[in-house]
């Protein structure tokens, strides 16, 4: 079925995508200093992670490499967090001895990240840090210790800018809260 106008699920607008830019400017500023001597590699988290990824890259002047990871929760909707994450995609590149920083989307329940970071500290990264775009801070379970945090949101449905609402609208330049109940 085609999916609808995006218009027709957008209760608001959140954060516009000059906010949005604009933050991602000032993380960019704080990496490059933090990483000036290191070997950064940025891990981003798919699908949700990669508008972030792109736009902070152009912003980065210190020199990084970039990979990929997809993830899978067990069990649970679409919209909730089991708890228990699977690797579906798995990272190229060998991250031993090097300056991991992971770049996702959002961090809600904290379930996912902690598997990420779990699973990565096997492989011995020299450090290893995350950087998320969105923390809906009030909704976390478990500790997730984020080094860089874009913007602590409210306890709603976000899409836009990399979040999906069943797959469609990732391209929006700003994230929306999503409608709720029938319109
Ligand atoms: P956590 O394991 O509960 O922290 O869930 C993190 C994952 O849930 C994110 O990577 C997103 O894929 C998804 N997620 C959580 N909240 C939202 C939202 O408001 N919009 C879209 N995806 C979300
Ligand atoms: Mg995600």
């Amino acid at each position: 079925m085609k999916p609808a106008d995006y218009h027709d699920l957008l209760a608001e607008v959140l954060i516009p995508a000059e906010e949005l830019q604009a933050r991602i400017a000032e993380l960019a500023v704080e990496i490059d200093r933090d990483y000036r001597d290191r070997d950064l590699l940025l891990i981003c988290i798919l699908r949700g992670g990669v508008m972030f990824l792109t736009d902070l890259m152009r912003r980065l002047t210190v020199p990084h490499a970039i990979d990929f990871m997809a993830l899978a929760s067990y069990g649970a909707g679409a919209r909730t967090s089991s708890g228990q994450v699977r690797i579906t995609l798995d990272l190229v590149t060998s991250i031993a001895d090097r300056d991991v920083l992971i770049i996702e989307d959002i961090i809600d329940s904290g379930h996912t990240m902690a598997s990420v970071m779990d699973f990565l500290r096997t492989r011995q990264p020299r450090s290893l840090e995350v950087c998320t775009l969105l923390d809906k801070a009030e909704r976390r379970e478990v500790h997730v210790p984020i080094r860089y945090r874009g913007f602590v949101i409210p306890n709603r449905f976000v899409f836009g800018y990399g979040l999906d609402l069943d797959e469609y609208y990732r391209n929006l330049p700003f994230v929306g809260v999503v409608r709720s109940g029938p319109d």
